[in-house]
């Protein structure tokens, strides 16, 4: 047999239900938010993953998948949503469209060939969005508060934000002598990769996942010490700002990221929830006013952010968080004889294309094995078609529920299904409005506070 690559899943039945339903509430989410769907491609050049995302993050150094085209050219699959998305934005020259700061969006699969566990996998999905073209703190508040409130409308509970700040060039820079001077005298106590880290990079001996727990690293300077005045104002008005649109949120001067084009805001998601386990970070973002220019396009400030996906739908079951999902269908069609099935065929096409889910038996089965069909795909309505019926123009339909049967003449069958297909009145939204409303599943139904 052949098996699944290790670090990845299938996802299917039930379970994509809900993956399709989360995808659909970010739709929406980020419609509300202005920002358009972007979609690109899975490889790219190496090159601008080095470039972009930086030559000595562990995720290009070694955790890319890197492969030479039949050409001869170097390329690599995604790792990560955002260098790709600022390509495109220089490529396809959209610093130039009237409509500015430019905001898109993904959700797509990423690939990283770290080593496997529960919430990390070697192909992942994020979905992520990217605010390119405004440097204002209103842009760091509110990419802050989108994910936070993506969150909330999904009905997760246990999430913590932390924010912190890197600064800008020259808090940077005062940051990375500290760090050279906090570790030069320890260099013996650091793994390989961190003392070579120690001279190219130091910020990024911040996250070696190898010297963590260190006592040095422990003792390391705080970012927010080396911030530079405007960095600190700047900082501040992230902070009101976020207090006004009512995001909690706890400044933590260890989030750097483990990204290189990052400035000023960093923030990261936790799910603090029981049992989650180590792969706690949901999601993570910040500014990266540098990006645009490196890449080669005019010097344009941008922020984002990217969730993971998969950790996010583990802490929406961690959380037993109920999700409106369709497990019906409106109408089995059963048949005995030819005459019947043909006019199931027909039927059957008819009512999908006026928007009902209908089903019909495609192995032949006995009305008794039918029905049971019927049951285990909880139809609302089973009509068995029967000749004698059809030609005095009639239809029997049974109400699986009430199990109440209703003779109808065929021309009235549409609009008896109108009448009588009720969706799903649980709509387990999770929402906080105990009052009747239009609620996100669809209908106006009334979403009680759960849990
Ligand atoms: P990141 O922190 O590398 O940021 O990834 C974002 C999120 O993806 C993480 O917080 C985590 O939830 C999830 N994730 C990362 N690696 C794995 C994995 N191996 N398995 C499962 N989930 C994973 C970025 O990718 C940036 N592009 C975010 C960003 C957008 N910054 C600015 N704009």
């Amino acid at each position: 047999m052949i098996t699944k690559p290790k670090g990845t899943k299938d996802i299917y039945g039930i379970e994509a239900k809900k993956w399709q339903y989360v995808s659909k509430v970010i739709d929406e989410v980020m419609e509300k938010y202005n920002y358009n769907f972007i979609r690109v491609p899975v490889f790219e050049s190496s090159e601008l993953f080095h470039r972009g995302v930086g030559e000595t993050t562990d995720i290009v150094t070694k955790e890319t998948y890197d492969f030479t085209d039949r050409g001869g050219r170097n390329m690599t699959l995604r790792p990560e949503g955002t260098a790709g998305v600022v390509r495109s934005y220089i490529e396809n020259k959209m610093y130039g469209d009237v409509n500015q700061p430019v905001k898109l969006y993904y959700n797509c699969p990423m690939y990283r060939y770290e080593r496997p566990q529960a919430g990390r996998y070697r192909e992942l999905t994020q979905f992520g969005y990217e605010l390119i073209g405004s440097d204002d703190p209103i842009c760091d508040a509110e990419v802050i508060s989108l994910a936070v409130n993506i969150y909330k409308i999904l009905g997760l509970k246990g999430i913590k934000v932390n924010i912190n700040s890197l600064g800008d060039a020259e808090s940077r820079n005062n940051y990375r002598e500290a760090l050279i001077k906090h570790f030069k005298p320890h260099i013996n106590e650091l793994c390989e990769d961190c003392k070579e880290r120690l001279e190219k990079n130091p910020l990024r001996i911040l996250d070696c996942k190898v010297d963590c727990d260190k006592e040095v690293m422990k003792s390391a300077p705080k970012t927010i010490d080396y911030l530079n005045e405007a960095s600190k104002q700047r900082f501040e008005k992230v902070k009101e700002y976020l207090s006004l649109m009512g995001v909690e949120y706890v400044v933590d001067p260890t989030v750097v990221r483990g990204l290189d084009y990052y400035n000023h805001t960093v923030f990261e998601v936790e799910a603090e929830i029981e049992g989650f386990g180590a792969q706690n970070v949901i999601g993570g973002g910040g500014r990266y006013n540098g990006m645009v220019e490196q890449l080669g396009g005019p010097s344009t400030p941008a922020i984002g952010f990217a969730a993971g996906f998969d950790r996010l739908m583990l802490a929406l079951d961690y959380e037993n968080v109920k999700m409106p999902i369709n497990n019906s269908v409106d109408l089995f069609l059963l048949y005995v004889n030819e005459d019947e099935k043909k006019y199931a065929v027909y039927l059957t096409n008819d009512l999908r294309m006026n928007g009902f889910i209908v089903e019909t038996d495609y192995l032949n089965r006995s009305l008794k094995s039918g029905f049971k069909q019927a049951d285990r795909l909880n139809a609302k309505f089973t009509i068995v078609l029967n000749s004698d019926d059809l030609k005095n123009n009639e239809l029997k339909i049974k109400n699986n529920k009430t199990k109440e049967e209703d003779v109808i003449s065929l021309d009235a069958l549409i609009y008896y299904l109108d009448e009588n297909v009720i969706e799903d009145d649980d709509c387990n939204c999770n929402c906080d409005d105990s009052e009747e409303h239009e609620c996100h599943c669809g209908e106006n139904c009334k979403c009680k506070k759960e849990n």
